[in-house]
């Protein structure tokens, strides 16, 4: 960072900081004295509206952000991710998981699309289960559009999923199953993640019918087993968790019909357009991200809660915690030195209406104030009818409740304090092209907010030092001696468990 950006940088938050010192004690009931606050604080996008005028922020606090993200070269960064340029700088490597949902992709890209079409429509009628198996990025982004989209899903084809290396996954995930008509599909982009190659042999060994692999490491699986035809490559220039627009989704190639994942793909092209072209103020994935920098960084709050009132939905959460911790949960600058302020909050949250019968207590009467970003589906809902307005009722009801609160006399623990923030959000239907928008709109609300904090969001270096570990304790717990350098309380939990 030169001196004038880091000049610059300095200014924009002391100016962001005093919007803070101005809003934080305000009531947000207060701030809808102004009569186009829900108008001005409400945005669109393609499938995708958010209202941000239960937050306590406001217009002028955002265009503080507009400095910030000039400040940080939100547009230089933005346009040398779309033009392909090395923005992962630590790796050397391009982001273009745009580029996979690009309808002017280049050849070698719509040809592996075309190729996992093919296959899909070849190995149908021979198979009656997939077995997927990865982990992280190679897991949870395919596990949540198949969960999402389940009503597009191929009548008498069973899906199942297995990440942990806990055995009892896997063995869940074949029970039951023919492997004569059954296809294992191997999801690694480096091919060497030690958990789903243990998976991948334990199902193999099973005798299914049919390998196959998504990887970006295609000789390495051939290697393995996997007839070459039925490897689908994908490239080092697509994260691991910005991968599920690849052939780690070929689980949902298979399995979806009405070219459901070419649709996730379209929606996802329609949002990138958006991110693309907007400007700051009128871009939502950005200002989306400015509203969470104001939460974490202007208002120290640490975490915040991501519930979506839709069952579908369920899984988003948990795909939502890897793109967001693995990418801004980072301590230095992507110049390497180290960060003044966080880059991200915590994730964390689970599905409405059951969270409200969890952990919504500690929301609406907490010690802490936790902000919430619910997210609901607007369009048509499964099931019974009457079940539809409820489910909005509620929705609706906990924001309102969050933020109103109620006093009740001589009675503290029958008192709401109230006056708690929270974003609502609305997919137009649960379509393929919008859930792509959905989870286009999060991956490039990532982006700016690693822009705005200065880091690097697709590189992850901090998961690395575990794998080590694990790898140095594996003998001993196999039964060989401990390593020499072991601390007395890992020593112990050896001698317990080997
Ligand atoms: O442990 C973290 C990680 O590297 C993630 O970034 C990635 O999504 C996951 O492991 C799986 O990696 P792979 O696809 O190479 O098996």
């Amino acid at each position: 960072m030169n001196a004038n950006t880091f000049a610059a940088t300095k200014q924009a938050w002391t100016d962001v900081e005093a919007h803070a010192a101005r809003l934080t004690n305000a009531r947000l009931l207060d701030l809808f004295s102004d009569p186009n606050r829900v108008r001005s604080l409400t945005y669109e996008a393609p499938h995708l509206t958010a209202d941000f005028s239960k937050q306590r922020i406001d217009s002028a606090a955002l265009a503080a952000f507009e400095k910030l993200a000039e400040a940080a070269d939100f547009d230089g960064w933005r346009a040398k991710m779309f033009a392909g340029e090395v923005v992962n700088t630590s790796e050397g490597r391009a982001a273009m998981h745009w580029r996979l949902r690009d309808p002017n992709a280049p050849a070698e890209v719509k040809d592996a699309l075309a190729e996992m079409a093919a296959f899909s429509a070849r190995i149908r009628p021979q198979i009656d289960a997939i077995v997927h198996l990865g982990i992280g990025g190679s897991d949870l982004g395919p596990r949540l559009v198949m969960d999402a989209l389940k009503p597009l899903k191929y009548s008498g084809l069973d899906v199942r999923f297995a990440a942990n290396v806990d055995g009892a996954d896997v063995a869940d995930a074949i029970e039951g199953l023919d492997p004569k008509r059954t296809v294992l599909i191997a999801v690694s982009k480096t091919f060497t993640t030690q958990e789903t190659l243990a998976n991948a042999d334990f199902v193999r060994a099973w005798g299914p019918a049919h390998l196959a692999a998504a990887t970006a490491a295609p000789d390495k699986a051939i290697a393995w087993g996997v007839p070459s035809d039925n490897v689908f490559q994908f490239w080092d220039w697509v994260g691991g968790r910005y991968s599920l627009w690849s052939s780690v989704s070929l689980v949902c190639a298979v399995a979806l019909k009405e070219r459901a994942f070419e649709r996730l793909l379209n929606g996802a092209a329609a949002m990138d357009a958006h991110f693309q072209n907007a400007s700051f103020l009128e871009n939502l994935p950005a200002i989306s991200a400015a509203v969470q920098m104001w939460n974490r960084e202007a208002l120290s709050h640490g975490s915040y809660a991501a519930i979506p009132y839709a069952e579908r939905l369920r899984l988003l959460p948990a795909w939502l915690q890897q793109l967001e911790m693995e990418s801004n949960g980072k301590r230095v600058t992507r110049d390497g030195a180290l960060l003044e302020r966080s880059a991200c909050a915590v994730t964390w949250g689970a599905a409405g209406t059951n969270a409200q019968h969890s952990f919504f207590q500690l929301l609406h009467q907490g010690v802490d104030e936790i902000p919430v970003e619910f997210i609901v589906n607007a369009g048509p809902q499964e099931g019974p009818p009457s079940h539809r307005a409820k489910v909005y009722a509620n929705a609706l009801a906990q924001a309102r409740a969050l933020m109103v609160g109620k006093t009740q006399e001589n009675a503290l623990h029958r008192t709401f304090p109230g006056n708690r923030a929270s974003t609502m959000m609305a997919i137009d239907a649960l379509t393929p092209e919008a859930l792509g928008a959905l989870l286009a709109f999060y991956e490039h609300r990532t982006f700016a907010q690693a822009v705005l904090a200065g880091v690097n969001p697709f590189d992850q270096w901090g998961v690395e030092l575990g794998k080590e570990m694990a790898n140095a304790l594996l003998p001993a717990l196999e039964g060989g001696a401990a390593p020499a350098d072991v601390d007395a309380s890992t020593a112990q939990w050896i001698e317990r468990l080997k």
